[in-house]
């Protein structure tokens, strides 16, 4: 280390090496570093900018003082959209991650992406979506965590813990507010004060404070008329004040409205600027010498975007890892065992061996596993086994390609069960199938529904006749089990005509496996709903998605979107209003069962909770041990307060303890400004879903308030 650049030793603190480096920078070289560009070929560029490796974003660094240049890359799943002509290790979705309720894994899966990330030269993942999925059609919901804050924000936080273990710098996005793609760059979101804190900002507000991400981006929406990425209100009071984030904001690409606005308001970095009207930050210099911005201000920028990159330790210049793809790849299996939800089971599951005979109709089961679309989509090991373009080339198009995995269930089927003849059909004709499912012991359909970012689903139905296609194998044959490959809850009119029904998500690199160990009982299911899937449409708190008209006639008309859930997100919003559900949140089966005892609550100033669980079957499994409260003194809720994953061998028993967050039961209090628990007595249940609680106790805790 050259010694005239003390912010190169990693023995001084963070603190130091930022004050030093920002005294060494000249302004240019500060303004240039908050200059984000699109890495790869971009609009009237036909080659990715030197020295960027083709992928999302890049900004070249400071060689003379030794910045290395950033080099980000997409995402939650894996390092997405790299042509680098090898690939990449693609986990499940992240809803799919979500449903497995397990931190531990979420955190090996972004260890993985994050190495593989480091390997191939990035420094910046633009990793960790905890958007709650308000609206069950949002076309981007696989790459989200599901509808509760505690669990979106425990599971983004061991995500973004994964991925920073590996010296780069995690994005915890997009902030907030981005439900819906239909009018994501135009709409604005529109939301009191209380119930935006009890819901979308506590997912990220947990998740910053259990993650530590360096980086946080902005959504492209407005969020009461303002856009996130101007907004004082969301970035300086909430993020950087309330929450005290010393990390640096980002813009999503083509979401920054203005150059010293944007910054004033809390926007430290633009991104993409090759998508915005215009470059605002390349003018900041302006904006300096006209007196629109001070130089603290963009040292302040500047600094925060280098405390991420020198506390993520991308300028101490450690070795890359290598990549060892059997250890990733087993990563990602071991993930798609536990995101598969066993959602009925009339006896079916798991097949047994001994059958001759399995029809394996439609889903592409022959070809792969479905991938969802857009700015996350991972080209695997060896590319993709199928890929659709769209009709039209246009800008997007690359990144509206319908895209299969190479991880086909039916071979994943035949070489789990080599005795067993397994007949195919792609579900094309029903009859046809029908037929087939008739001639043999068992049927299992794969019914698809191919979602992406920039584009909602029209509605929550199997898209392409599937429903029709699956009332006809049942009805051919009642012993017929559907796999759902979906992004996100579907409609199933046929449920009660099936024997089974597993919901796979996109299941990743190795979700064919996956399947083919769950249909057999070799992996005995432990994934649980982290959405509920409605019933009815008509029973949603918006039955049509918002904007769909206006959107189909202006792509970019500003249109409002109100919730009326509020903070009763999901589950809640159908408890409250006394809906049925098709299968609701926290649900899903297993081979063997559990039975609950022992109850205890601890209550006065913090609440904790223990409860006994017991494998009473005769296979190991694992239970996920849901605690809601469900009374408050101001009358009934139902809010999950923690959980636990047992892992029990037959007979075996654990207590399993949660010590609750006061903030996911109290209410927001913005006069305070805070957290108010209301005293009094409080109902408490542990169960296997939200709704099925098994046991209820009562405690009693005192008032108390909490900072925001
Ligand atoms: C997405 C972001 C993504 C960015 C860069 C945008 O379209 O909304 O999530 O990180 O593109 O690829």
């Amino acid at each position: 280390m050259n010694s005239n650049q003390p912010w190169l030793d990693p023995s001084l603190e963070r603190e130091e090496r930022v004050r030093l480096l920002l005294r060494a920078l000249t302004r240019e070289e500060k303004i240039a570093l908050i200059n984000g560009h699109i890495g790869s070929k971009s609009p009237g560029r036909a080659a990715p900018p030197d020295g960027a490796l083709g992928s999302a974003g890049f900004v070249p660094g400071v060689p003379r003082l030794g910045v290395p240049d950033q080099q980000e890359t997409d995402a939650s799943l894996g390092v997405a959209n790299l042509h680098d002509g090898v690939g990449a290790t693609a986990l499940p979705s992240g809803l799919a991650i979500a449903a497995t309720w397990n931190e531990d894994l979420a955190e090996a899966g972004g260890a993985m992406i994050g190495a593989e990330a480091r390997a191939k030269g990035f420094n910046v993942m633009l990793a960790g979506g905890c958007n709650l999925t308000r609206e069950p059609r949002c076309g981007r919901n696989f790459e989200y965590l599901g509808e509760d804050p505690l669990l979106a924000g425990v599971m983004v936080g061991a995500s973004i813990r994964g991925v920073q273990s590996n010296q780069l710098v995690a994005t915890i996005k997009h902030f907030a507010l981005n439900a819906q793609e239909t009018g994501r760059m135009s709409l604005s979101a529109n939301i009191d004060e209380a119930p935006l804190r009890e819901s979308d900002l506590l997912a990220f507000q947990i998740g910053i404070e259990r993650g530590r991400p360096g980086s946080v981006m902005t959504a492209y929406n407005r969020v009461n008329g303002i856009y996130c990425g101007e907004h004082d209100w969301l970035l300086n009071t909430v993020l950087k004040g309330d929450w005290g984030f010393d990390g640096y904001t980002m813009s999503d690409w083509g979401g920054c409205h203005s150059g010293a606005k944007a910054a004033k308001a809390g926007l430290d970095r633009e991104s993409g600027q090759e998508l915005d009207r215009e470059p605002f930050f390349q003018k900041l210099g302006e904006a300096i010498d006209q007196g629109a911005l001070t130089e603290a201000k963009l040292d302040d920028m500047t600094g925060r975007l280098l405390r991420a990159l020198i506390g993520a330790g991308a300028l101490d210049g450690a070795p890359a890892p290598t990549i060892d793809r059997d250890a990733h790849l087993d990563v990602a299996r071991r993930t798609a065992e536990e995101v598969i939800v066993l959602l009925k089971n009339d006896a079916l599951l798991p097949l047994p061996r001994s059958l001759s005979r399995i029809a394996v109709i439609g889903g592409h089961a022959d070809i792969g596993v479905l991938a969802g679309g857009g700015s996350s989509s991972v080209v695997p090991w060896g590319g993709f086994a199928k890929e659709i373009k769209p009709a039209n080339d246009t800008l997007w198009a690359p990144f509206l390609r319908q895209r299969w995995l190479p991880s086909a269930p039916l071979a994943a089927l035949r070489a789990a069960a080599p005795e067993i003849d397994f007949a195919f059909d792609d579900g094309a004709d029903p009859a046809r199938a029908a037929a087939l499912a008739a001639s043999c012991d068992v049927a299992l359909v794969f019914a698809e529904q191919w979602t992406s970012e920039f584009i909602d689903v029209p509605n929550l139905s199997l898209p392409d006749g599937q429903d029709a296609l699956i009332a006809a194998v049942a009805r051919a044959n009642p012993r017929t089990a559907v796999v759902l490959i979906t992004g996100g809850p579907v409609l199933a009119p046929w449920r009660d005509a099936v024997g089974a029904i597993l919901a796979a998500w996109y299941p990743g690199a190795r979700g064919g496996e996956a399947i083919a160990a769950i249909v057999f009982g070799d992996v005995n299911p432990s994934g649980r709903l982290p959405i509920t899937f409605p019933a009815d449409e008509a029973d949603l708190p918006n039955p049509a998605l918002p904007g769909a008209d206006l959107a189909k006639e202006t792509p970019f008309a500003k249109f409002d979107v109100t919730y009326p859930e509020g903070a009763d997100v999901g589950y809640r919003w159908f408890a409250s209003r006394k809906r049925p559900t098709l299968f609701p949140f926290g649900h899903g089966l297993s081979y063997t069962s559990f039975a609950y005892s022992e109850l205890t609550l601890e209550g006065g100033e913090a609440l904790a909770a223990h409860v006994l669980v017991t494998n009473v079957g005769a296979r190991a499994g694992a239970e996920t041990v849901q605690f809601y409260v469900t009374n408050r003194p101001g009358g009934a809720a139902l809010r999950l307060i923690g959980w636990g994953k047992a892992h029990l061998q037959p007979g075996e028993s654990r207590r399993v303890s949660i010590a609750a967050d006061p903030r996911v039961w109290a209410d927001y209090d913005p006069v305070l400004p805070g957290w108010r628990v209301a005293g009094g007595s409080y109902g408490v249940a542990a169960g296997a879903s939200c709704a099925d609680l098994r046991l209820h106790g009562a405690v009693a805790l005192a008032a108390s308030s909490r900072r925001p």
